[in-house]
């Protein structure tokens, strides 16, 4: 009571395309009654009766909806049977002097005054406690649990707490993150720890060789589960033997780069690249969780982190706030917490997960113009000043020249622009790129003239 379950639930409703569902207010509206004349009339034990049938029906119908619940609706056994066995149930964490200041001018029957408020609340913590697969306090916190994403400084060192099932564990680096990580990796996942395995550095990781060892060096049985612990060269390709090996084995990613922690680690995309090109083979496979510890960013290469900040000053566009500026925890938090969102609306990208492509029709081009010799940060930084410019926002490409200083890219005009119309066949002779009307509003499938197109790609590339 007074946690702020229907503010928070309806913004979270909102930033997933789920229904939003009140209980109170259900109830409410069921009978006609508001719920003190409820209390007032038939009594606690009454009332607790017909929330908890309105609150089953709910947790049971089958299209996935967000619910508040009642404050009390725990303290019903049935109720909290139907929440093991239908919800993902988040305890929206907040002090009872917080709590008792916003409701204690309310007409609610079990807060008139501030001893048994407090007594109420200290009562039913436990249950709530008890109840919740994950705690949070706010919506970003809520979407991040709904995915299944955990982020936390200093989370590597209780990683085996956080690892859901029973099953042995497979843990998988490269050899870098391996050296500087694996050992307490090791220590913490503990006796459920089966084996160890390399990868690779970078791009060769993901490759069918090394795909085709580790399905060969496994020995896990299906309730098992493979640990990622790198960047995205490694959760992308170990995700996609956790897909194929023994016909679907769970997985838990935990990123270790910048680019990981707010991108490759988020949203169930998995794969590896062919000869032919990059990301051809894969599979859609939602790790069981994503632990992101922002605590292991401080060892990472400044290049590294550069690559990831071309995500991050993206995300923030999407988001229509400047992300970039938050204190690195805070900023990966919020960052994953846009993607799990996105992610979890369009799991199978039929739609609008394309959002996420903003810049990248530039910068895919940009990256084949220059035989990849620009990374994809560099190529993401100038795909996003073409994006801003066609999209009408000077002030937008000033921030992106600000934070991310792009420099033009030496790459081969005709190449990159064959390459752009690659994309474009794909999209049915259209070129279809993802523009912003203004920061925080996207808009995907946009159709423009090839020669607006072209003019923005040239003025990328250098000489
Ligand atoms: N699946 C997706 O949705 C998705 C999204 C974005 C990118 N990706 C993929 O991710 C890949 C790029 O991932 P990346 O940029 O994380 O590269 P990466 O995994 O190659 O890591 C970069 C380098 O950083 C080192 N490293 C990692 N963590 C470290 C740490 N904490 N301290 C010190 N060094 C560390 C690694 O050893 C490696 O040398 C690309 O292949 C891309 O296609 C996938
Ligand atoms: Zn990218």
């Amino acid at each position: 009571m007074g946690a702020g379950k229907t503010t928070l639930g309806l913004q979270v409703a909102e930033r997933l395309g789920r229904r939003f569902f009140d209980l109170d207010h259900e109830i409410e509206k069921g009978l006609g009654r508001a719920i003190p004349e409820l209390f007032a009339e038939r009594g606690e034990a009454a009332f607790r009766v017909i929330e908890a049938e309105r609150t089953i029906d709910l947790l049971r119908s089958e299209r996935p909806s967000v619910l508040a619940l009642g404050g009390g609706a725990v303290e019903t056994p049935k109720v909290r049977q139907a929440l093991r066995e239908h919800a993902l149930c988040v305890f929206v964490e907040i002090e009872p002097d917080e709590a008792w200041e916003r409701v204690r001018r309310s007409d609610r029957p079990l807060a008139q005054d501030p001893e048994s408020f407090r007594a109420l609340f200290e009562r039913r913590r436990e249950l709530y406690e008890a109840s919740a697969d994950a705690r949070a306090r706010d919506a970003d916190g809520v979407v991040l649990a709904a995915g299944g994403v955990h982020v936390e400084v200093g989370a590597l060192e209780h990683l085996g707490q956080l690892v859901p099932g029973e099953g042995r564990l497979a843990l998988v680096a490269d050899a870098n993150v391996a050296g500087i990580y694996g050992p307490a990796a090791q220590v913490a996942l503990g006796q459920r720890l089966a084996s160890t395995h390399d990868l690779p550095e970078g791009e060769r990781a993901k490759s069918l060789s090394a795909v085709e060892r580790l399905w060969a060096e496994l020995r896990l049985d299906r309730d098992g589960a493979l640990v990622a612990l790198g960047g995205g060269c490694t959760t992308d390709p170990v995700g996609f033997v956790a897909a194929t090996y023994l016909r679907g084995v769970s997985w838990v990613a935990v990123p270790t780069t910048l680019v990981g922690q707010v991108d490759a680690a988020i949203g169930g995309k998995t794969g590896t690249n062919l000869e032919q090109g990059k990301n051809l083979v894969g599979a859609f496979h939602w790790p069981a969780r994503t632990i992101i510890d922002p605590g292991v960013l401080e060892t990472l290469a400044e290049r590294q982190h550069r690559e990831g900040l071309a995500e991050v000053v993206k995300t923030g566009l999407l988001v229509g706030a400047p992300l970039w500026e938050l204190p690195l925890p805070e900023l990966v938090r919020r960052c994953a917490a846009y993607k799990t969102a996105v992610c979890l609306r369009d799991p199978r990208e039929a739609g609008e997960r394309a959002v996420l492509n903003l810049g990248h029709t530039f910068a895919h081009a940009l990256e084949v113009g220059s035989s990849n010799a620009i990374s994809h940060g560099e190529a993401v930084a100038l795909g996003l000043l073409a994006a801003l410019r066609l999209s009408g926002l000077p002030e937008q490409v000033e921030v992106v020249e600000r934070v991310l200083d792009p420099k033009p890219a030496r790459a081969d005009r005709e190449r990159a622009w064959a390459a752009l119309n690659r994309d474009k066949k794909r999209a049915a002779g259209k070129t279809r790129l993802v523009l912003l009307d203004e920061p925080g509003k996207p808009r995907y499938g946009v159709e423009l003239p090839d020669e607006d197109v072209r003019r923005e790609l040239d003025r990328l590339i250098a000489g």
